[in-house]
Order: C-alpha cells, then structure tokens, then sequence
C-alpha cells in the first residue's frame, strides 16, 4: 500500500514538472516573438529614420509592368501589397483600376505615401493595426503576422522585397497570412532576390526558387515565369545574384490553422 502511494507520488511529480517545463516553454516562446518582433520594428525604424531606404524605386516596377498583365487578375478588383513601404508600384495598380491594400510596420512609411501622392486620408483602430484610407489605398499599420484572418479578402497580392525582407524563420507565416488574407482562387506576383545566403546577413535575405517552391507546397499553384542573372553586387560583396518571378495560385480552400 505503503509503496504504491510512492509509485502514484512519482507519476504526480513527474507529471507536474513535466507541466512546468512547458509552461517555462511556452513563456519563453512569446517572450522571443516580443523581442524578435520589438528588434524588426526597431530596425525598419532605423531604417526609415535615417531614410536608408536603398530598396524605395522611383519608377514603377518594370517586372511588375512586364507580367501584372500575364498572371491575369480579376479586371478591378482588391489587390494586396504587403510589406508595401511607399512604393509607387500600388499607384501603378491603381491606375490599372485596382483597389490597394497595403501592410507596413513603419508610420513614417505610410503617412510619406499617403503625403509624397497629394492623398488625404481617414484612420481607424482595427484591432493591434491602424487603418489608413484614401480610396482607392487602404493601408494597415501594423505587423503583417498580426492582422486578424480574414479582414481583406484580397484577389490579388504583389510582393516585392516583401517576403525577402521577412525574417526566414518567419517566412511560414507569412505565407499562412496571404492565404487568410486572399480569396480562394487569388494569384500574386512574387519577386525575388537570391545570392550565397553565406555572403551577406540579411534583409533582404537569399530567396532561391526552391525554397519558393515548397514555402507555397501547400495549396498555391506556383509558375516560374522568368529567371534573371543580375550583375555581381560588389559593393555587397555579392555573386551570383539572381532574381526570380513567379505567378502563384491558390487553389483551394484550405481549413484555417
Ligand atoms: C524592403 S522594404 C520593401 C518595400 C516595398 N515592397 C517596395 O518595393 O518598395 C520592406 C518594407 O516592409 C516593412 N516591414 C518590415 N517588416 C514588416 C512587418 N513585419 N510587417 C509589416 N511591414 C514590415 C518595412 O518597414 C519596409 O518598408
């Protein structure tokens, strides 16, 4: 008797310290995403404080003039542009009779959009994001992983320099957020950046074809639709640099994660 009061004493002790180790896991999980997240907005910060904004061009994208019309997008419809900054590619989309939503982390960012195009516009608190609003733009304010499911349906999505900028081990959700974020059926256009990942710390951090391939595996259609070797980046330090376009789908109608 005497012994198995011991034997269910050691189950109970073990169960419990099993329960605290994950307790202590989970904590210091959401204390990392808080320190990771508070590190990104401290640097894109930076970056825009000090206008280091080397990757901001002062004409529309001439990829994205190339193949918008070829991955063929419902005609006026809503299209999503994440991680956006105040690039004049959303004007461009507009003048096509799009609808555009942007995400951007950086007030500053948005509000010289909004300023540099001569647009008033309206906010309003959306949960963690802030809603900027001068139609035909709508641009979120905000962590791109935060915004709640579902809150733009968009039909389209354009990303350049978006995932790239993206932290790699973020990468996964950023993927899940365009799917809550785009309709069944949605196509995007994804630019990319790649070199030898071991030349340079990102952002932009190296994007090969392949890992594009198996980041959209699940639920996304994905075409390469052209390849292009750019010059060595020496100032960089960087070879083999190459840039990818790709039409993606998604296809189905996947249950929410
Ligand atoms: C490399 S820039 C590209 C901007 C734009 N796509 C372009 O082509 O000009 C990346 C932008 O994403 C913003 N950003 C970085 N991390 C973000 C995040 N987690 N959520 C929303 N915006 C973010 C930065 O402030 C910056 O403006």
């Amino acid at each position: 008797m005497l012994e198995k009061r011991y034997y269910f004493q050691e189950i109970e002790d073990v169960v419990l310290l099993n329960l605290n180790n994950l307790l202590f896991e989970v904590f210091e999980r959401r204390i990392q995403k808080k320190y990771q997240s508070g590190l990104v907005m401290g640097f894109w910060h930076g970056r825009w404080q000090s206008q280091k904004i080397g990757w901001h061009q002062k004409t529309y994208n001439d990829l994205l003039l190339k193949y918008w019309p070829k991955i063929n997008a419902v005609e006026e419809s809503n299209v999503l542009v994440p991680l956006c900054g105040k690039s004049l590619d959303m004007i461009w989309l507009a003048k096509q009779g799009y609808t555009v939503v942007g995400l951007e982390i950086v007030q500053q960012a948005v509000e010289t959009f909004f300023a540099e195009n001569q647009l008033e516009f309206d906010t309003v608190e959306i949960g963690k994001h802030r809603k900027f609003s001068s139609q035909p733009f709508t641009i979120f304010l905000g962590d791109v992983l935060d915004l709640n499911a579902g809150i733009i349906q968009a039909d389209a999505w354009y990303d350049r320099a978006a995932l790239v900028a993206i932290e790699p081990s973020n990468r996964e959700d950023y993927v899940k957020q365009i799917r809550k974020q785009t309709k069944s059926g949605a196509v995007g256009l994804l630019i990319t950046f790649a070199y030898p990942q071991e030349q340079m710390q990102g952002p932009p951090f190296a994007l090969h074809d392949d890992d594009v391939k198996s980041l959209f595996s699940d639920g996304f259609e994905v075409e390469c639709l052209e390849k292009i070797d750019l010059e060595d980046e020496k100032e960089r330090g960087l070879t083999n640099v190459t840039s990818s376009v790709f039409k993606i789908r998604r296809f189905n109608d996947c249950i929410e994660d």
